[in-house]
């Protein structure tokens, strides 16, 4: 059962969920945190930045394992891994061998390393327009492992904003699998922005492989993260 967690503004969602990484961090310094790129949680790893900062709080033990990457990328400044370095890891005290990314050669042994470290602790994640989780596109299995994928048209169009051209955007990529994301022992899923489709897909309790995001109803320990007034909006679509 989803938790609905709704706030005033972003700033709060993301002061919540960063005192709450924080908090889990100080209890035990080898979490294992599972993160997510895009837009969503840009404004939560600023604040966890500057939590750690204040509180002296050591992320050097802190294992993290991130939901995606694209594949055969051309430009290196458009990997989900510059990105984790520009929005997170940089500023803060990271062992990059602590730092995972799924690799296309072997998308398996990724689950194995993931259970080997015991088991994501907290995923936090964000979705697609088309509810799209970590590049596990509508039709996904609910059964799937960490996976090799091809984008859809659309989620090229959407990601096309952070390449020079169309063309520049990579057609496959890397994902965790849903059950993979399914097995994380605690979920935090952040909607902002222009989501009021998949949040209203949300608000109904139905499972649908058509809305991948719709598998997390049935996670043990999830909440979901978003404003007032998208809120708002999601309701009045008819
Ligand atoms: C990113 C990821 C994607 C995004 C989703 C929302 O690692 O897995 O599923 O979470 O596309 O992206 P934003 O937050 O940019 O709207």
């Amino acid at each position: 059962m989803i938790k609905f967690v709704i706030k005033q503004s972003e700033d709060e969602i993301a002061e919540e969920v960063a005192l709450e990484v924080i908090s889990k961090i100080k209890k035990n310094p080898r979490f294992v945190l599972g993160l997510a790129t895009g837009t969503s949680p840009v404004l939560t790893y600023k604040k966890i930045i500057s939590l750690a900062k204040k509180e002296q709080v050591s992320f050097k033990n802190v294992q993290t394992f991130n939901l995606d990457e694209y594949v055969d990328l051309k430009i290196k400044e458009q990997s989900y891994h510059y990105f984790m370095y520009e929005n997170l890891f940089k500023d803060l005290d990271f062992n990059p061998l602590n730092t995972h990314f799924p690799l296309e050669e072997d998308p398996l042994a990724y689950d194995r390393l993931i259970n080997k470290t015991g088991g994501i602790d907290l995923q936090i994640l964000g979705i697609g327009q088309n509810s799209h989780i970590g590049f596990n596109e509508p039709g996904t299995e609910f059964s799937s492992w960490t996976h090799v994928v091809t984008l859809t048209e659309k989620t090229r169009l959407d990601n096309a904003r952070f390449f020079p051209s169309l063309n520049d955007v990579p057609t496959q990529a890397i994902t965790m699998g849903l059950k993979t994301i399914m097995e994380a022992k605690e979920i935090v899923l952040i909607i902002l922005g222009s989501k009021e489709e998949a949040l209203r897909q949300l608000s109904s309790l139905k499972v649908n492989p058509l809305h991948p995001a719709s598998i997390l109803h049935n996670h043990p320990n999830i909440k979901l993260y978003t404003t007032k007034d998208l809120y708002q909006k999601a309701q009045s679509i008819k």
